[in-house]
């Protein structure tokens, strides 16, 4: 095997596709920046889709209608990192996250920061509200009785599946992921997806995690830079994944209510993924052009 891409849910399909099509073009670009740009491409695609309600263009807005995206990019060779929060107005997020790692001296923007350096990096502001996600927001809206009580349940069955995109070649790592957040959250609020060692993480000596699923979760948890420090000791990627969703249910059982996903590719391209609700979550896998997905074993 020369390549791998992974990626979370029905849309890693698309997410990679796109990143082995990127990949295959790019045959001139230096090996680290052609995994890099396929995989942040891969994403991309997803975040442009606006049938996808938890990405992007037509991801669910917060509770005042506002689209808050939060995007973030790793590579695992110099440990380089960007990222974006609470961006509003700008798709992809992920290569505004793109542009941070590279032309910045900083890891994350957040809101009007992040909008401004989109502007000043020629991204052209637009609606990210679709008929759909105006319609799913008003029919929320008409709903609340009480704003917090009702807010709060109603967010848990609202999806707020992050696409996470992994790259691996010859030993080469990278991570990007991109969300909408929670929809109805409140406005500011920022989960993990930006958060290095929470929603992402790659150590080419190691390997490289990407989560999915509720940050509020993931984040307190550091869930993906535990995987990789597990695959650092050798443990496989599968078995990393799997340890660490344990280890959160023996810690916090009421974990349990929620979900939270990870996939991880080990420095030498063994890979797996796990699920707290092992039986809603799938993943993609592009392995040197061959798509295939996976469920984590469940029980
Ligand atoms: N994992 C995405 C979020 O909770 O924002």
């Amino acid at each position: 095997m020369k390549t791998l891409f992974a990626a979370t849910w029905w849309f890693g399909r698309l997410a990679v596709e796109e990143a082995w099509r990127v990949y295959q073009q790019a045959l001139s670009d230096p090996p680290e920046e052609r995994l890099l740009n396929a995989v942040v491409a891969g994403a991309s695609a997803v975040e442009l889709d606006p049938q996808v309600l938890s990405v992007g263009l037509g991801g669910l807005p917060n509770r005042l209608g506002e689209v808050e995206l939060d995007a973030a990019v790793m590579e695992g060779a110099q440990l380089r990192a960007g990222a974006v929060a609470a961006l509003r107005r700008f798709v992809p997020a992920v290569q505004i996250a793109l542009r941070v790692m590279q032309k910045t001296p900083h890891l994350m923007l957040a809101g009007e920061g992040a909008e401004q350096f989109a502007l000043q990096e020629g991204f052209q502001p637009r609606l990210l509200l679709t008929e759909e996600s105006v319609r799913r927001w008003h029919e929320w809206y008409q709903q609340q009785h009480s704003p917090e009580d009702v807010s709060q349940a109603r967010a848990a069955h609202e999806p707020h599946d992050t696409v996470g995109v992994l790259g691996w070649c010859e030993g080469h790592l990278v991570a990007a992921c991109t969300t909408s957040g929670l929809a109805w959250k409140m406005p500011g609020r920022i989960g993990d997806s930006p958060i290095v060692g929470a929603g992402l993480y790659a150590d080419d000596e190691a390997g490289a995690a990407v989560a999915t699923g509720l940050g509020e979760e993931i984040w307190r948890f550091t869930l993906c830079s535990r995987v990789v420090e597990l695959m650092r000791e050798g443990v496989s990627a599968q078995r990393a994944c799997e340890q660490v969703v344990q280890s959160m249910l023996r810690r916090l059982p009421e974990v349990a209510q929620h979900q939270a996903a990870v996939i991880a590719i080990r420095a030498d391209g063994d890979f797996g993924c796990a699920a707290i609700q092992a039986d809603r979550f799938e993943a993609f896998f592009c392995r040197d052009g061959e798509i295939f997905s996976r469920q984590p074993p469940t029980g």
